[in-house]
């Protein structure tokens, strides 16, 4: 059989992109060399998907081109993705920051995105072997299979114990696009022996205004037995540089918090004032790295002040991530400047399409990396419909 249209990788963009393209008369093959289809969307949001965010924005996600995803996005928003959703009868729920999850399980999201397939009679094969890509004649030749489109929709390097590979890069600098050098985004913090004293706090969750680079995030902070993880650094990690410093502001208004505190307990220590806002062992860590050795009562201002300082600007210096093991994407990758906005197509390569996680659009936590993946993978699907039309 023939095909309008290869797709490489099985994944949410992928997916989505040949149920598109299928169902308005394309015929499309779907390779990947999973054995199972949508592996990372069945992980996702702990087996309940994270699957759209309702306050998806374009300033929600990071580019070398911030405008490039303005596009897809507004021609497939959160809103359509949910009708979907709502199509196939799944039962879904908001969490929190507008993230939307399935009230059950992800298989059900796959299980959706499967039937749409199956609607556009999408050709899927897993188990797939790539080898080699040539293209000749208008054609690109791939796994014994030929089509005059290929779309790379194979993801990002995060997660390789998961099948996850940078093909998607190979392939694009095989064809001339430049890539973007990718990164871990999502990722935890390694912290140095500067910060030891954070590995007595292993575990503890509080809640902070994580900041690096100016972008800044008010969520979550967990302490590792590596050094800082949680929504909020997973979060500042996407504006992250090797060097930078990420700053917490741990115990908002610490100022007027410490303050009356001497007046009402001017025999304490400092751990005592900040046991009544924070947890016990971080109350102790804080204090330590504050090293403040008087009763509160014969603190002066400035010495509070100072104290207070230190916790609405407690910073470290990572010593880097827990790398692509951990990451829960990979910032970088295809450059945007290669491909048009509207299409996902490489302006110097005609009918070759790169979308997803490949591309180097990279979301927030919480539902936005979803949402690229199905936006982008609708603009290739209707422009694969198109040029076979
Ligand atoms: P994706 O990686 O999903 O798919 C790529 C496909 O290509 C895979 O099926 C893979 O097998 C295949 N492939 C790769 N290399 C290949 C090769 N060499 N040959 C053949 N096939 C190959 N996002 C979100 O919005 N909400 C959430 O809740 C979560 N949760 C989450 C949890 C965890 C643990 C991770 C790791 C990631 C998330 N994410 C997320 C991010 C989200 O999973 C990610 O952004 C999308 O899956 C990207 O979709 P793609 O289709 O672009 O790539």
């Amino acid at each position: 059989m023939t095909h309008d249209a290869i797709i490489l990788g099985a994944g949410g963009a992928g997916l989505m992109a040949a149920a598109v393209a299928g169902q308005a008369g394309a015929k499309v093959l779907v390779l990947d060399h999973a054995d199972r289809p949508g592996k990372k969307i069945l992980i996702s949001g702990g087996g309940r998907c994270n699957f759209t965010n309702l306050g998806v924005e374009p300033q929600c996600f990071l580019s070398d081109n911030p405008h490039f995803a303005k596009s897809a996005l507004s021609r497939y928003t959160q809103w359509d993705f949910l009708a979907l959703v709502e199509k196939h009868g799944i039962a879904w729920h908001e969490k929190t920051l507008g993230q939307l999850f399935c009230d059950d399980s992800a298989r059900q999201i796959v299980r959706m995105l499967l039937d749409e397939c199956a609607k556009g009679g999408v050709d899927i094969r897993l188990s797939a072997r790539l080898g080699e890509i040539t293209h000749a004649d208008g054609r690109f030749h791939v796994a014994g299979h030929s089509a005059p489109q290929l779309v790379i929709a194979t993801g990002g390097p995060s997660i390789p114990k998961m099948g996850a590979s940078g093909v998607a890069y190979d392939i694009a600098r095989q064809f001339g696009l430049n890539v973007i050098a990718p990164r871990p985004a999502l990722v935890p913090f390694t912290l140095g022996a500067q910060d030891n004293l954070f590995k007595e706090v292993t575990g503890i969750a509080t809640p902070a205004t994580a900041r690096v680079n100016g972008a800044s995030f008010d969520e979550a902070v967990l302490f590792t037995h590596k050094g800082l993880s949680g929504p909020a650094i997973l979060q500042v990690s996407s504006y992250w540089h090797p060097g930078d410093a990420v700053s917490l502001d741990i115990l908002p208004r610490a100022a007027e918090l410490l303050r009356d505190a001497r007046r009402r307990m001017p025999r304490a220590h400092l751990k005592a004032a900040l046991a009544e806002h924070l947890p016990n062992r971080l109350a102790d860590a804080l204090a330590t790295r504050i090293g403040l050795a008087t009763e509160l009562g014969n603190a002066s201002d400035a010495t509070l002040d100072a104290a207070a300082d230190t916790l609405t600007n407690l910073t470290f210096r990572p010593t880097g991530t827990e790398g692509y093991a951990k990451a829960e994407v990979t910032a970088g990758g295809i450059d945007t400047a290669e491909l048009s906005s509207k299409t996902m197509e490489a302006r110097g390569v005609p009918g070759l399409y790169a979308i997803g996680e490949a591309v180097d659009v990279t979301g927030w936590l919480g539902g936005y990396n979803f949402q690229w993946a199905w936006s982008s993978g609708v603009a290739a699907g209707q422009a694969i419909a198109a040029r076979a039309g």
